[in-house]
């Protein structure tokens, strides 16, 4: 088994619901054992645990326009890592949840990226074309924002649960599924 891990941070719950739907999306591929790992706040970063993944998917609130304090935080301990070499040909990908239907999204998949090419991983996006082109009803439409160089999705100022529509929800797990669909091709 090729290990996947999520790493995420979330504030108040909403990217952790995204998470897990991201989780069960790449858990659906053959030969690919996912694992969700929480970082910021209380969580202890297991630094050896994300070295022996073969794919990592970053999950960050945005906020503020870019990515939360927290996750931040993740990233600059990440530089003993990225000293060493140690994710380097690892698959990446991100994804980020927010209020607003943009709320600057975009800001925070460029940090995401960033983080990952500085560590020297080969970034995949979400290949989705958003299928409100092709008459889905947007509540239902997956890729419904629209973004390829990540997933965006957006959330309620509600419980986790109720906040995000289907469509989103289905992308959340299409999203999971498809990284971890590339990545097991990239090790055959
Ligand atoms: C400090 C803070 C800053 C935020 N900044 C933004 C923002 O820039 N754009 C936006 O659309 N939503 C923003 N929001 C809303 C959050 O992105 C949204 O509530 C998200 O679902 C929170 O995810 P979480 O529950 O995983 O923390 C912000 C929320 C907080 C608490």
């Amino acid at each position: 088994m090729k290990k996947l891990a999520i790493v995420y941070h979330s504030g108040y719950g909403h990217t952790a619901f995204a998470a897990q739907k991201v989780f069960e999306g790449a858990a659906t591929v053959d030969g690919i054992e996912a694992k969700l790992v929480a970082v910021g706040g209380d969580h202890v970063t297991p630094w050896e645990e994300l070295k022996n993944a073969d794919a990592l998917i970053f999950g960050t609130p945005t906020y503020m326009g870019s990515v939360s304090a927290p996750f931040k935080g993740f990233m600059d301990e990440s530089s003993k890592v990225w000293m060493g070499r140690e994710w380097k040909d690892k698959v990446a990908a991100g994804f980020t949840v927010s209020g607003s239907p943009s709320g600057d999204k975009q800001s925070t998949l460029q940090a995401l990226s960033t983080f990952a090419l500085q560590h020297g991983m080969v970034w995949v996006g979400y290949d989705r074309m958003p299928e409100v082109y092709t008459g889905v009803a947007p509540e239902n439409a997956r890729n419904r924002l629209g973004s390829f160089s990540g997933l965006m999705l957006q959330a309620a100022q509600t419980a986790p649960d109720q906040s995000f529509l289907p469509g989103d929800l289905a992308s959340a797990s299409d999203f999971g599924q498809r990284v971890a669909t590339l990545f097991a091709k990239k090790i055959r």
